[in-house]
């Protein structure tokens, strides 16, 4: 298998810089921490794997107690590369989250499909309250209605990596959200599904 070509070949230019995405990452940890200042039990929820580190600087910002769980879903059945329409759950979560206060984690929301299938799964498992803290909202992809409580960046309709979000896995490291040059060959895009 063949090394990934480096960062700098693929990247157009950079959408939010470092420092702009730890400024609002701490605004949101504010914002949060001030609306769940009564609660006494918080569960973040992330979604995998492209919520990783979004999850791991939003929680350094929060000043109330909370406990963190993961979920790895997909739109993707197994061994597929086009969009089934289909989420599966990959790994489920650790804890029961009955009556508790959750919010869940993403770093992106495009189609909504993800969230809203991750939404009706917990809101069964009854849960004393349930929102959604997500990075980005590409809205203009929306195919289903979401609830987005809280939202750092919109953002247009551009192909994105980094901070967590992969090109074919790799990238999820760097510190900065970057558009994707025009003509590199997504797998995910080339079959209906922005890789974010
Ligand atoms: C991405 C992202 C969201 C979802 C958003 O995950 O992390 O969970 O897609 O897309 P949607 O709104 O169109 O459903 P992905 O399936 O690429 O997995 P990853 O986070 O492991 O990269």
């Amino acid at each position: 298998m063949s090394s990934p070509p480096p960062y700098e070949d693929l990247l157009d230019y950079v959408l939010i810089d470092a420092d702009r995405l730890q400024k609002r990452i701490a605004e949101l940890g504010k914002e949060i921490s001030e609306d769940y200042r009564h609660f006494e039990d918080i569960v973040l929820i992330g979604i995998l794997k492209g919520s990783m580190l979004f999850m791991t600087d939003l929680m350094r910002q929060l000043t109330v107690p909370h406990s963190v769980d993961f979920m790895d879903v997909t739109s993707y059945g197994v061994g597929v590369r086009h969009s089934t329409g289909d989420v599966r759950i990959l790994m489920d979560l650790h804890a029961p989250i009955e009556r508790r206060n959750v919010l869940i984690v993403e770093d992106i929301v495009d189609s909504g499909r993800t969230l809203e299938h991750v939404l009706r799964l917990l809101w069964a498992r009854r849960p004393a309250s349930l929102r959604v803290c997500t990075l980005l909202d590409k809205a203009e992809r929306r195919e289903v209605a979401v609830p987005l409580d809280y939202i750092g960046f919109q953002i247009p309709n551009v192909f994105v990596f980094g901070y967590g979000l992969d090109i074919d896995e790799y990238y999820r490291n760097l510190p900065f959200i970057g558009v994707v040059k025009p003509g590199v060959v997504i797998l995910d895009e080339e079959e209906g599904k922005d890789d974010s």
